[in-house]
């Protein structure tokens, strides 16, 4: 039996986490939010409703969870306050069990604007971000500036910080990327009135999460993003700002990461990207376009249509092995029904792994493929293993012996549930 449970994508995001929290959500009593924030978008179909949850932890829509921001969340006040109202409406009032840490730094107004600009100026690397202002946040905290939630409660050193900040910004927005000034009274008054908003969710993480741990309860922490969009791991330029895989939980939380004793990793069936950066497996034509009508492949964050390809099992072994997989969940299978042929990256001709391992510098590489027949008897809303297509089960197999990790679950739609188990994780 596990009580510390991590919650991973394994690819470059959107492997459907928040279907998966949803379906484990019912045996939990505590989901953490550790890195990323508003960039997430992960999406629940609740009776039939489509609910997407960015910045809240997507297990607060079970009503006995506590749900917590870690400090390792970068959190923008607009955006946590329009989610929270909106989620007020269908669940009641959420004070009494979302907390907030006192140590997570504040997304500003000037880092929004900073991301914008910085994706539109040719003299900077486009990586698509999904301009919330989040590299820019985790830029400011590494370099020890950043505002963190507890100085909204000292207005003396929230000026002098906020001063310090836009003198900066102010410079960097007129002398190189022709944007506005911003307005050192407007910008400390907003954060004086949010401050007063957020009082009743500032919490401490790290000794509720002990407490959780002493009783014997049970906690998930709840990845954003995706191992391949981890800032040490990934396909890096082309990344997220945080750290998306399991050595993040240790640092955005505060725990100890031994104490984590089931590492559940999530991977799609084959594999989407949105943002610039390499994808070795991209399909460019018709089949491609099929799985994206097929699998409604559009960003929940950002609305752009996510580019989508083949699995690529040389990438995901590899994140199944960085992360500890214990047991992987593979998601949207029933997106591959009516496909004649399946393919599944092996290898990359002629390279080196461990090399294009080290450096995940992976813009040129030409993978090889095995080819598996596609199955007739559609796997959408199957709900019990056995009741798979003989061909669907080869290929769920293939995957298992290619990577290296039991697949303990299997999504075959968006709804809760749409899921087999084969061996449940909690
Ligand atoms: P997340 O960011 O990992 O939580 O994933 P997103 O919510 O961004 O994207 C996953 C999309 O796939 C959402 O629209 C889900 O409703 C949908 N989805 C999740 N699992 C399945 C599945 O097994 N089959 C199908 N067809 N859709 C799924
Ligand atoms: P979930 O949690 C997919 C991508 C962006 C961009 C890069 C950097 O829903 O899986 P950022 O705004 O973070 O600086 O953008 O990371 N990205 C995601 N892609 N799913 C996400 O989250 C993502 N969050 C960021 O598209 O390429
Ligand atoms: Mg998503």
């Amino acid at each position: 039996m596990s009580n510390l449970i991590s919650l991973l994508g394994l690819q470059w995001g959107d492997e459907g986490k928040g279907k998966v929290v949803d379906h484990l959500a019912k045996d939990l009593k505590a989901a953490v939010r550790y890195q990323g924030g508003h960039n997430a978008g992960h999406t629940l179909i609740i009776d039939g409703d489509k609910v997407v949850f960015h910045l809240l932890p997507s297990a607060i829509c079970h009503q006995e969870i506590k749900c917590y921001l870690g400090r390792g969340v970068v959190v923008s006040l607009d955006a946590l306050f329009e989610e929270i109202e909106d989620a007020q409406k269908y669940l009641g009032e959420i004070e009494e069990r979302l907390i907030v840490s006192r140590a997570c730094s504040l997304i500003q107004s000037f880092h929004i604007k900073l991301d914008q600009l910085r994706e539109k100026s040719p003299a900077s690397t486009t990586i698509g971000t999904t301009g919330r202002g989040i590299g820019t946040t985790y830029e400011d905290r590494v370099g020890r500036k950043s505002i963190r939630v507890q100085d909204l409660y000292n207005e003396t050193l929230l000026k002098s910080k906020l001063e310090e900040n836009l003198d900066y910004y102010n410079f960097i927005f007129t002398n190189y990327l022709e944007g506005e000034k911003e307005d050192i009274n407007q910008v400390l008054d907003r954060n004086l009135d949010q401050a007063e908003m957020l009082k009743p969710y500032v919490g401490n993480v790290i000794s509720d999460i002990h407490d959780h741990t002493s009783k014997q309860e049970k906690i998930l922490f709840e990845g954003a993003q995706g191992a391949l969009l981890d800032v040490s791991l990934g396909t890096y330029p082309f990344v997220t700002s945080s750290n998306s895989s399991i050595g993040g939980i240790a640092s955005g939380v505060g725990i100890d990461p031994r104490m984590i004793d089931y590492s559940l990793g999530i991977a799609k069936a084959y594999t989407t990207r949105v943002g610039e950066g390499p994808f070795p497996t991209e399909l460019d034509d018709s089949v491609g376009e099929h799985i994206a009508k097929v699998g409604g492949e559009v960003g929940a964050t950002t609305g752009r249509p996510r580019r989508c390809g083949w699995l690529d099992a040389v990438l995901l072994s590899h994140t199944v092995k960085l992360n500890g997989i214990d047991g992987l969940c593979l998601t949207k299978i029933d997106v591959l029904d009516g496909l004649d042929e399946i393919k599944i990256c092996t290898d990359y001709e002629g390279n080196s792994l461990n090399d294009l391992l080290e450096t995940m510098s992976i813009e040129e590489v030409k993978p090889s493929y095995i080819s598996m027949p596609g199955w007739e008897k559609p796997c959408a809303g199957i709900r019990d293993y056995e009741q798979l297509d003989g061909k669907a089960k080869s290929y769920i197999e293939k995957i298992e012996s290619l990577c290296g990790a039991p697949i303990v679950m299997i999504s075959t739609g968006p709804r809760r549930e749409d899921t087999i188990v084969r061996q449940y994780p909690l």
